[in-house]
């Protein structure tokens, strides 16, 4: 198949951008998004011209680093599926498709598709992690942890950081984002102290440097590790939980 694809090319972080159109051809429909740009960066190095900056790693959906939008949605055009799982088959053969950055205030652009998510990291610094002491680590069993617990925190603990979840959010909010950090720690058998610390720094995080969350739920659309969107409510919940029994069990 052939494809004109309209691409986001910017310098630098504060160079200004534009789209620009490159016909390619030999496009094959089992090709995912990142595949196409391999493809047409080839088609551009041998042309002496400088190719497309993206990002990408694991290319099996579980890295999160190939967030890009695609015609408009962060990562493409089927739900649930990062950008290296998006296949071109889903567009006709000579389709216009336009592949751009994230879009958020939140994610400033380093350099083409390349963005900076730095931001993200900061939620997960105030705590999204569990300490151990791995000195006097008990045997795992004599920490029970019922099986739907398990599954739970398993499921939560799916998130990506992608950050598709903010881009795709009008009020550029990352509440299903911390509620994958928040919620997957909560549904386990740690100290409640650290579960209460936790959730009020985390939360702190979210209402300092992302939107409020309205309700609008294209988050868990775009999310490609499925993190349900009662993730959010699991930020209200261990909020007002270390607010009011800062030390429950
Ligand atoms: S919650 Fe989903 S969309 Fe958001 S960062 Fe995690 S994996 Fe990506
Ligand atoms: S490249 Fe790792 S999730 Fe897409």
């Amino acid at each position: 198949m052939r494809l004109d694809v309209e691409v986001w090319r910017q310098d630098g972080p504060g160079a200004s951008g534009a789209f620009v159109t490159y016909d390619v051809p030999d496009c094959d429909p089992r090709m995912s998004v990142l595949e196409l740009l391999d493809h047409l960066n080839e088609q551009l190095t041998a042309r002496t011209e400088a190719p497309i900056a993206f990002e990408s790693d694991c290319r099996e959906g579980i890295c999160g680093a190939c967030g890009l939008t695609v015609d408009g949605r962060p990562h493409g055009w089927a739900d649930n599926l990062p950008a290296c799982h998006q296949r071109l088959g889903e567009r006709e053969d000579g389709a216009r498709i336009r592949l751009e950055p994230l879009r958020s205030g939140l994610f400033p652009v380093v350099r083409d598709l390349v963005v900076d998510r730095g931001v993200l990291d900061d939620v997960v610094l105030q705590g999204g992690f569990a300490s151990v002491d791995t000195g006097l680590a008990p045997d795992a069993d004599t920490v029970p942890v019922a099986h739907h617990a398990a599954e739970e925190s398993l499921d939560l603990a799916a998130c990506i950081g992608c950050g598709a979840c903010v881009a795709a959010c009008p009020n550029g909010s990352a509440a299903l984002y911390a509620g994958a950090r928040i919620a997957h720690l909560a549904s386990l058998p740690i100290p409640a102290l650290e579960r209460a610390g936790r959730a009020r720094s985390i939360s702190r995080v979210v209402d300092e440097e992302f939107g409020p969350c309205s309700g609008y739920g294209e988050c868990a659309r775009v999310c490609p590790a499925d993190i349900p969107l009662g993730a959010v409510a699991m930020v209200a919940r261990e909020r007002w939980g270390a607010a009011l029994h800062p030390t429950r069990t």
